[in-house]
């Protein structure tokens, strides 16, 4: 198994370029099963998960071509890739491949649709908490779906097609919203989703399907309408930039010092987490390319921040922020309030001389004056890279174990880190 070794103690200095958004890419693509026609996708990032899902989508009948793909080049940007589903040849997503991607069961929305049937595994619990799909559950049978349980998959039927309803979740879901936006869109009528997720990853999708000829108004809001259409089309659409990715660099170049132009980087789309970065010390400043983030010396200064969902602050960047502030001249209090198990880093951090008390949801960290290198384990992908930014600021060899939780969602991390002058490489067994 890979492991990555970090030399901790540069600065880093140069560009990164920021690659598109796994969290768009996901049910971007899974939107390609409520067309017959081709959906083609530009600047998709070359990650795991894309990988994993284009065989799930594979296992449905969708048909997956790589434009302009030569044998032999290593490619630097994201890659063009058409998604056809001309026939629908299976509608079961079967355990082995959902329970390794909690985001293939978004296809039930599309499937239903589209296909009047599916059955698709529930995903089950994960490292991060137990993520339950009552909601999910809740706007398909809004729509006129009947859902049974039936040894551990969920059989929805509605051989007379979907028709438009009113779907009030109880709580805000990304995935829940996804499936929703991508069933109501061939639903018979109108459809009102209330407390609908505001991601920025939300309104790519209601964009890509508005290309497709969805009648969708109010994405980004917490009201979305949806005019149901007969028949989706295929479209060309490229996936934003991730801006995960490019939080979690920002947070390693204030965590460095250094600077760094963030290439491709949209600040609207994590608005909050600059707030908190800058508030710790460091200097973010939009140009024409992206986003440059600088700190020279400056002691960072501590922070108070609970996650939230979007425009908050986003729990995929408290693994991060808590590395960050292990090194903070004062006691920062990080709260999660997304999911009830995310703090795996904790003890991990801990490895490398962190200080950090944990009560329930709320983590109090205290900076120290020096982290130590130390072989360290991965336990999800945020949380993986949140000991990448550890590593970087101890002092000697950190070792990462369990890297394929990286590779989920980080394209070429040793490549952007190591461009800026880490001392980062990959170890292979
Ligand atoms: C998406 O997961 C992201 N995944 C997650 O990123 C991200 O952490 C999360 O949204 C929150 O922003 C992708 O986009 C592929 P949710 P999702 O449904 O949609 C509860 C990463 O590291 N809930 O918005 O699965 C749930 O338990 C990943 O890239 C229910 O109670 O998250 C949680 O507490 C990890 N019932 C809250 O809602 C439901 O039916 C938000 O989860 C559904 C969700």
């Amino acid at each position: 198994m890979d492991r990555i070794r970090i030399t901790g103690g540069n600065r880093l200095n140069g560009t990164i370029p920021i690659s598109g958004a796994k969290n768009a890419a996901l049910p971007l693509m899974i939107a390609s099963l409520l067309t017959e026609q081709t959906l083609t996708l530009e600047n998709l990032p070359n990650l795991a998960d894309v990988a994993l899902l284009k065989r799930i989508l594979g296992n449905h009948g969708v048909d997956y071509t790589v434009s302009g793909k030569r044998a032999g080049v290593v490619r630097q940007a994201g890659e063009t890739v058409g998604l056809t589903a001309r026939a629908i040849v299976d509608t079961t997503a079967p355990y082995d491949l959902v329970s390794r991607m909690r985001a293939s069961f978004w296809v039930l929305g599309p499937l239903v649709a589209r296909m009047g049937e599916a059955r698709v595994s529930l995903p089950g619990g994960c490292a991060i908490g137990t993520r339950p799909v009552d909601y999910f559950l809740l706007a398909m049978e809004a729509l006129g779906a009947d859902i049974q349980l039936d040894s551990g998959y969920v059989v929805a039927a509605a051989p007379r097609g979907l028709r438009g309803n009113r779907i009030a979740f109880p709580g805000v879901s990304v995935g829940a919203t996804h499936t929703a936006l991508m069933a109501a869109s061939l639903a018979r009528g109108e459809t009102l989703i209330e407390n609908a997720a505001r991601e920025p990853e939300v309104v790519d999708l209601a964009n890509c399907l508005i290309k497709m000829g969805a009648r969708i108004e109010g994405a980004g809001t917490t009201q979305i309408s949806i005019q149901g259409v007969d028949r989706l089309n295929g479209a060309i659409h490229s996936v934003l930039p991730d801006r995960i990715e490019t939080g979690t660099y920002a947070m390693a170049v204030a965590a460095t010092g250094g600077d760094v132009l963030l290439s491709g980087a949209q600040p609207d789309l994590l608005q909050s987490a600059f707030d908190v970065i800058t508030s710790a010390g460091a200097e973010v400043e939009q140009t024409n390319e992206g986003i440059r983030v600088r700190r020279n010396g400056a002691a960072l200064a501590p922070v108070d921040v609970e996650t939230a969902p979007f425009p908050g602050f986003p729990t995929d960047l408290q693994a991060q922020l808590m590395a960050l502030m292990t090194r903070a001249d004062g006691v920062s209090h990080i709260t999660e309030t997304i999911f009830e198990n995310r703090f795996m880093h904790v003890q991990e951090l801990a490895r490398l001389g962190a200080d950090i008390q944990l009560d329930g949801q709320k983590a109090t960290v205290t900076g120290v004056g020096t982290l130590k290198g130390a072989p360290v384990m991965a336990t999800d992908l945020r949380a993986s890279v949140s000991l990448i930014i550890a590593g970087l600021m101890a002092e000697g060899d950190t070792i990462v174990n369990r890297v394929y939780h990286l590779d989920r969602g980080f394209e070429r991390l040793e490549q952007k880190l190591s461009a800026c002058g880490a001392q980062i490489d990959r170890l292979s067994d």
